[in-house]
């Protein structure tokens, strides 16, 4: 199951039906969502103990707020400070977190992590896996961000350096490009958080956002002739990795893309 507040557009239904379908386990398994407000998640987890629903993926705004309620939550998501998924282990609720792996995969298709340098817009939440997730691999880490203050702080967590906006003309000097913030998200299409002349061939661009698929930054970043990741092979790697979690089963990665087309 998918909990989230909104959740009535969240694809994952579809995408792990289609990955449990095409393992031949959707016999044993269905995937649903529910839409969970926040004053409401101390009964959700209850009603989980009660039905002992085998596994719960938190979105947007429960993947802090829930962590009270369980029994367990592993390293990578203590250090990460939220949880994307919960697991119920014989009745033992234990949290983790797979959205770093989003992020993390999809750039060692194409190249290492060890010793690039990233810079990394935004410093929210999807901002933290990313950054636990790049400099576990020995990346170098700038983050840029509206607010300093709150780059500073993941950076005095993750390590790397922080700056505000103004000075987001270095990240011409970067490896990797990687957009956290809402920038460009449907409806505000035309927006970008990189003005295209500080993108160049030599970067490797990821956007988080995948509605759309084609962001404004990703289109220009590819004239620029930069490799570019799209925001929806993140969402799937994650959701592949939470697949691997509750069915024990290597997930089927092309149909869970297939399904989100
Ligand atoms: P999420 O959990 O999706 O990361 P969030 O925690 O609300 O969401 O973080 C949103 C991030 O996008 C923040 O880094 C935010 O910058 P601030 O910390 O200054 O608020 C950034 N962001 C959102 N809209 C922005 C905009 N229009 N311009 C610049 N930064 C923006």
């Amino acid at each position: 199951m998918t909990i989230g507040d909104p959740i009535e557009h969240s694809k994952s239904p579809q995408m792990h039906n289609a990955a449990l379908a095409a393992l031949q386990l959707d016999g044993d398994y269905v995937y649903v969502a529910g839409h969970i407000n926040v004053a409401e998640i101390e009964q959700f987890i209850i009603g989980v103990r009660a039905m002992k629903l085998h596994f719960i993926s938190c979105t947007i705004p429960h993947k802090i707020a829930v962590m009270q309620y369980l029994d367990e939550i592993d390293e990578t998501a203590k250090k990460i400070g939220a949880v994307n998924s919960i697991f119920n282990d014989n009745g033992k609720l234990k949290g983790s977190n797979t959205d770093w792996l989003g992020v993390v995969k999809p750039i060692e298709t194409r190249t290492s992590l060890e010793g690039k340098k990233v810079a990394l817009i935004g410093a929210g939440g999807a901002a933290r896996g990313a950054a636990y997730g790049v400099t576990s691999r020995g990346a170098i880490l700038s983050i840029y961000n509206r607010t300093v203050e709150k780059a500073e702080e993941l950076t005095k967590q993750f390590g790397g350096q922080a700056f505000s906006l103004k000075n987001l003309e270095q990240i011409k000097d970067a490896d990797i490009i990687i957009n956290t913030t809402s920038i460009g998200m449907q409806p505000n299409t035309d927006e970008t958080p990189i003005p295209k002349e500080y993108l160049s061939n030599k970067h490797i661009v990821l956007d988080a956002v995948y509605t759309p698929a084609e962001t404004r930054l990703l289109k220009e970043a590819a004239e620029q002739g930069a490799t570019v990741i799209q925001g929806t092979e993140m969402f799937v790697e994650q959701a592949a990795a939470q697949f691997k979690l509750y069915t024990g089963h290597d997930a089927p990665i092309e149909a869970m893309k297939n399904a989100l087309i």
